[in-house]
């Protein structure tokens, strides 16, 4: 998969992609991650990429030519299937749609910044728009990077098969159940007994729920739709 994120603030993304899975998944040529300085694609020696918003005044917009520049000879390289717009007034952003993301080949991400982008870009060139959440970040680097977390490590081979994202919170329509390591006893704090007893239909059993448990009592809304889709079968 390939995943070019554009962006008028490199450096707030360095760190996410060069670090455990992702940096694994980059190193066994899994993913491609390139980083875009808007800069560089700027329209003029200023290295100018915002200017101000047009009847508003105050408030700084980021530049149409920049990011059609940037897109346009991404485009002459590779065809892409979406060019996604981090907003939060984008599609709210879950499970279902990192497995949709995952399947694709190309990706294009745009990191808004300041009071926003021109609204062209999303008109003309935008082809999703996604919010990681009814909250506003600075900007949209750190969104692009749970983004692209949530969507690499469902790449096959980037998990082994013990920390396989199949069995992620949300995979199943269920919140996952607790887990436990060594030492058995902490205080008077014991790991129950039956992850001890090497019983692996009953801890399959136990596992299972504890997640219909926790499902429950912290998201109602997952385990009212979990049965329902039971039911259906
Ligand atoms: N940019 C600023 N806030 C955002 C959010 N909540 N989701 C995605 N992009 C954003």
């Amino acid at each position: 998969m390939q995943i070019d994120i554009i962006t008028c603030l490199p450096k707030l993304l360095e760190s996410p992609f060069n670090q455990s899975i992702l940096h694994r998944a980059k190193t066994k040529e899994l993913v491609n991650v390139d980083i875009h300085d808007l800069r560089d694609y700027s329209i003029n020696k200023h290295k100018q990429v915002d200017d101000y918003a047009y009847g508003v005044g105050a408030g700084m917009v980021l530049m149409i030519e920049p990011i059609a520049k940037c897109i346009e000879q991404l485009q002459a390289k590779r065809t892409y299937d979406e060019i996604i717009y981090m907003t939060p007034d984008g599609e709210t952003f879950n499970q279902p749609m990192a497995n949709q993301l995952s399947l694709k080949k190309n990706l294009i991400i745009i990191c808004g910044h300041y009071k926003g982008i021109d609204e062209r870009v999303r008109e003309h060139i935008v082809t999703k728009e996604i919010s990681i959440g009814d909250f506003v970040l600075s900007g949209g680097e750190l969104a692009a990077a749970v983004v692209s977390d949530a969507i690499i490590r469902l790449l096959p081979g980037v998990l082994s098969d013990e920390t396989s994202a199949l069995t992620d919170s949300f995979q199943d329509g269920l919140l996952a159940p607790p887990v436990y390591t060594r030492p058995a006893q902490y205080n008077d704090w014991n790991v129950p007994d039956i992850l001890l007893s090497g019983n692996e239909a009953k801890i399959q059993e136990w596992r299972l729920n504890k997640s219909l448990e926790r499902t429950k009592t912290r998201r109602p809304d997952m385990y009212e739709k979990f049965k329902k889709d039971q039911m259906g079968e």
